[in-house]
């Protein structure tokens, strides 16, 4: 893409972090222009002034309606919102029968509040402002959506999460199907394990454990070789569709 004043703009939430934040630096590298959505005011403000001058920050949470529209407007105000990057999401991990009883019932419907609503919120709301776009070689504008390979082989403790992902997976192919007659392609991403500050609060042994059992790479991902992928996906148009593990072949284990 040029780096003409009307680049387009990609909305990416979760942008203030982890792979969020290195998505939204390859994609102003390539020419976008990157509106970041996250809870924090304090981390947004940290990733603008990393990013420079192109990049702004919209303050919200991805499962309220009236936060997401806004980002939208702010994307739209700026540009044309060609590309919409979910990479907001919760971790979660406890026991349906734990020592202190059954898993927390709200603790649940959160989880696949934050992961699975708030995807499907910003997915909606973002399609429905690409799909005013003129088509640029055949697109109005793609979808990336974040799971995780959990989504096809939680471990125990994973029910909350794993549900959450798996309904993100599950809902790219209806996406797809249905925002094709838009020129509008959705896909899904499924990282394995990538280095994080979500994964910073393992303990070291644990995370080496972990790395153990990838295949090849033997190592945690890097957050650019996620931002990698999501920019190929924007670029070619024959990806829709599907959800697409990231994982160096790793197959998590029960436990
Ligand atoms: N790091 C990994 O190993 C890994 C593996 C599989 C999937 N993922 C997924 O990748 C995505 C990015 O994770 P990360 O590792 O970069 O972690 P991260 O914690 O650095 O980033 C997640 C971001 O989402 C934000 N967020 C959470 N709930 C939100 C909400 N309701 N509204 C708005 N923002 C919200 C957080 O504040 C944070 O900035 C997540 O969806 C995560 O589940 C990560």
């Amino acid at each position: 893409m040029s780096r003409h004043q009307n680049r387009p703009v990609a909305l990416v939430t979760g942008g203030t972090s982890g792979l969020g934040l290195t998505t939204a630096e390859r994609l102003l590298a390539d020419g976008m222009r990157p509106v970041l959505f996250g809870r924090s005011r304090e981390r947004g403000k940290s990733a603008v002034r990393q990013l420079g001058g192109e990049a702004v920050f919209v303050a919200g949470d991805v499962a309220v309606e009236g936060d997401v529209e806004r980002a939208v407007a702010v994307a739209a105000e700026r540009g044309e919102l060609r590309a919409v990057v979910n990479c907001a999401g919760r971790a979660h991990a406890a026991r349906v029968v734990g020592r202190s009883g059954p898993h927390s019932l709200k603790e649940f419907a959160e989880v696949v509040t934050a992961n699975l609503t708030g995807t499907f919120n910003v997915v909606r709301l973002g399609a429905e402002s690409m799909a005013r776009n003129e088509p640029v070689a055949g697109e109005r504008g793609v979808v990336v959506n974040t799971a995780s390979i959990a989504a096809f082989d939680g471990q125990i403790g994973q029910a909350a999460y794993a549900a959450s992902k798996a309904g993100v997976a599950g809902m790219t192919l209806p996406l797809a199907r249905e925002l094709a007659g838009l020129l509008i392609r959705v896909v899904t991403v499924a990282p394995g394990l990538f280095d994080t500050p979500a994964a910073e609060v393992l303990p070291p042994a644990k995370r080496a454990a972990l790395a153990g059992l990838v295949p090849h790479p033997r190592r945690w991902g890097q957050a650019h070789e996620f931002a990698h992928l999501v920019a190929h996906v924007i670029g070619n148009p024959m990806l829709n569709g599907e959800t697409i593990r990231l994982d160096g072949g790793l197959r998590l284990p029960a436990s």
